[in-house]
């Protein structure tokens, strides 16, 4: 009886019958094999599926009432549904939903929270959180909307590189409402820089230090500053301010022992916008004295040292200096450490590692090359994250561009050249993105490869060849490619024609190319600041943050778009900005005689930030979204279309 029931089983589960069927049977075994697994097994699943099937039904219905406008109903559902599953993250978010379509913001913004919290990493809740936070505006500092980026900020990795970016500027912004952070700017004001805390009164004193306790707790404020460059003036006036009156009361041990998490986190700030604040005399003294204490072992207690490097370490790095050498890391705060001092210390073995390729003898290169020996780019720690792996041709068809010849598809392996890589961003993120690639790497500057190396031994990415040398040497590769990047390169060589020729030369018959040039249009704002800047000799890092300082106290310029330039908030990006050893400026024209001269094809530019249906909205029409022509009438009326640069894509015919 008992295997006949069993046979039963096998036989109705085989030809998937109905599941209540099946549950029938196995509960009438079970009543007299209780303890049998393989039927108890089958039992759970039925249950869970059946679950299943109820919960999605229940979702088909909650998205049917939200499309009716049926919000009562949707939100009814949807409390009911939590109670019997709290963990779920799909109807936290859904809810969310519900609550915006209602504007009940408040309360939407907890149930985004709640789902992210409970899975981060599931990609549309938390965007949904991202998406709420990035367009909501409120007119005072609420914790909700704190706790919000709180959670996001928790889990930077996840994020990537631009929304990272995109959602601290954001946070930062909204901070500002913040009752600390309005208490300082009265201090900090518009003169930071000259700010004398000698003239200050004790009571002020007292206060900004109580302000500045009450920052070092703001999670929010920490997270923000923590890993990212600051992107915003104000912020960057109080963040200077707070570094220099932390400074100079250093011996104040009461003090600056309660703020130590705020110390290291000003100096992984600073390491990350690569030391860019306002650095006044009154500063400059106390480092030399502090620095003068640590170099010749005036400080003994362990815990004063470690404090002092930190202090230090909020206006230079130490990887390089005797100072580190002598005390144990152990002693020093883990990502502190981990960030600023072992980081750079790996990168310096990693370049020795690199091989080069060629004879750097072009004047221009050289000089380009030592710029970004001293100022690689562009820092960065997270890439920007891909969820799914996708192959070349998948990769290449989700572009929209118009391709003569689709024989490059039919390669089992393809070579990518990405020439000018700098510190490794976008080849590290082609490296992970499309698996049927084998890349070659090439730069100048071996202190970029070095931070490449690093980051692809961190990322466990193997598919990549980092080589030294200059793209006037690409002969020398003796190689042919399938794929050519080059990514805001070409414009700072002597001649760029040379440049893409000699690309040129090493991309294979039907093999794509993509070029990323400055616009002259876009960046005309730009130009008086460059002006400014070669009437003056700008060379060591202290000269470059004294011009910048004279760019944020300046009223003369007639163009203040500059503080809304990312690349305005770093020393390497600034340099790169407007001081740069080399630039030349593109126009469409321009790019049409390159590509006429090269026999390429033009087949489009990079769809980023919604270009095509902008072009497609203003022609009624996407007729002409392949001809130059159109694209330059375009530019023409709406300027800043290219302000990140032309980014186009040909194929060698
Ligand atoms: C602005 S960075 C861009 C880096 C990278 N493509 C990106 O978008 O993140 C320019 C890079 O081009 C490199 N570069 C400039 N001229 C070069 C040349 N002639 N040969 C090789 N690399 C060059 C520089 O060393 C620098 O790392």
């Amino acid at each position: 009886m008992s295997q006949n029931l069993l046979y039963k089983i096998d036989k109705a589960v085989k030809q998937n019958k109905d599941p209540n069927e099946i549950a029938i049977i196995c509960r009438q075994y079970l009543s007299k094999y209780p303890k049998n697994i393989r039927v108890l097994n089958i039992l759970k699943n039925i249950k869970l599926s059946q679950n299943k099937q109820i919960f999605s039904n229940h979702i088909l219905k909650l998205k049917q009432y939200i499309k009716s406008n049926q919000l009562q109903n949707a939100y009814d559902l949807s409390l009911e549904l939590i109670k019997t599953d709290d963990k779920n993250p799909l109807i936290y978010s859904i809810t969310g939903d519900i609550l915006v379509k209602s504007n009940h913001f408040l309360e939407a913004l907890n149930y985004y929270i709640k789902s992210a919290k409970i899975d981060p990493h599931f990609e549309k809740i938390n965007s949904k959180l991202y998406d709420f936070l990035m367009t909501t505006n409120p007119s005072e500092y609420m914790d909700e909307w704190a706790a919000g980026f709180e959670t996001l900020l928790s889990n930077k990795k996840h994020l990537g590189h631009t929304k990272l970016n995109l959602i601290t500027t954001k946070a930062i912004k909204y901070f500002k409402l913040n009752q600390t952070f309005k208490n300082l700017s009265k201090y900090s004001g518009n003169s930071f820089v000259s700010s004398n805390l000698k003239k200050m009164s004790e009571n002020e004193l007292t206060e900004i230090k109580e302000n500045i306790l009450t920052l070092s707790s703001i999670k929010v404020f920490l997270l923000c500053i923590e890993k990212c460059r600051v992107c915003d003036i104000q912020a960057e006036k109080i963040l200077t301010f707070v570094r220099k009156f932390i400074l100079l009361n250093i011996y104040d041990e009461v003090f600056s022992i309660k703020i130590n998490n705020l110390i290291e986190i000003l100096a992984l700030n600073s390491f990350f916008n690569d030391y860019i604040f306002f650095i006044s005399e009154e500063e400059t003294i106390k480092l030399n004295e502090i620095e003068n204490k640590l170099q010749f072992n005036k400080i003994r207690k362990t815990q004063d040292k470690v404090s002092k490097i930190l202090a230090l370490s909020m206006y230079r790095n130490l990887s390089n200096s005797p100072i580190i050498k002598n005390l144990k890391p152990e002693y020093l705060p883990l990502k502190f450490y981990k960030y600023c001092i072992s980081n750079p210390f790996k990168e310096k073995k990693l370049i020795k590692s690199v091989k080069t390729f060629g004879k750097i003898e072009n004047k221009v290169s050289s000089k380009v090359k030592n710029q970004y020996e001293i100022f690689p780019y562009p820092q960065w720690i997270y890439s920007d994250t891909y969820l799914q792996k996708t192959n070349f041709k998948e990769y290449i068809n989700t572009l929209g561009l118009k391709l003569s010849n689709y024989n490059i598809f039919k390669k089992f392996e393809k070579s990518i050249l990405i020439a000018g890589c700098g510190t490794g961003k976008e080849t590290v993120e082609y490296g992970e993105l499309i698996n049927d690639i084998n890349i070659t790497a090439v730069d100048l500057s071996s202190k970029s490869l070095g931070y490449a190396l690093r980051k692809c031994a961190e990322l466990k990415i193997k598919n990549i060849n980092f080589l030294q040398g200059d793209i006037l040497n690409l002969q020398d590769l003796n190689k042919t490619f399938d794929l050519v990047m080059s990514n805001g390169v070409i414009h700072h060589m002597e001649d760029p024609n040379a440049g893409v020729t000699s690309i040129n030369n090493c991309l294979k018959k039907n093999g794509l190319l993509k070029l990323s040039l400055y616009s002259e249009i876009a960046r005309r704002n730009l130009l008086e600041y460059q002006d400014l800047a070669k009437s003056e000799k700008i060379i060591s890092h202290l000269q470059l943050r004294n011009f910048r300082n004279k760019i944020i106290k300046c009223e003369d310029f007639k163009s203040k778009q500059i503080l809304d330039f990312g690349d305005f908030y770093n020393s390497s990006t600034f340099k790169d900005l407007i001081l740069h050893e080399q630039e030349h400026t593109f126009n469409i024209q321009k790019i049409k005689e390159l590509v006429k001269r090269l026999n390429l094809k033009f087949c489009g530019f990079q769809n980023t930030r919604g270009l095509y249906n902008k072009f497609i909205q203003h022609f009624r029409s996407s007729q002409n979204l392949y001809d130059l022509d159109y694209w330059a009438e375009f530019e023409e009326k709406y300027p800043d279309t290219f302000s990140s640069m032309y980014q186009f894509w040909c194929q060698k015919i």
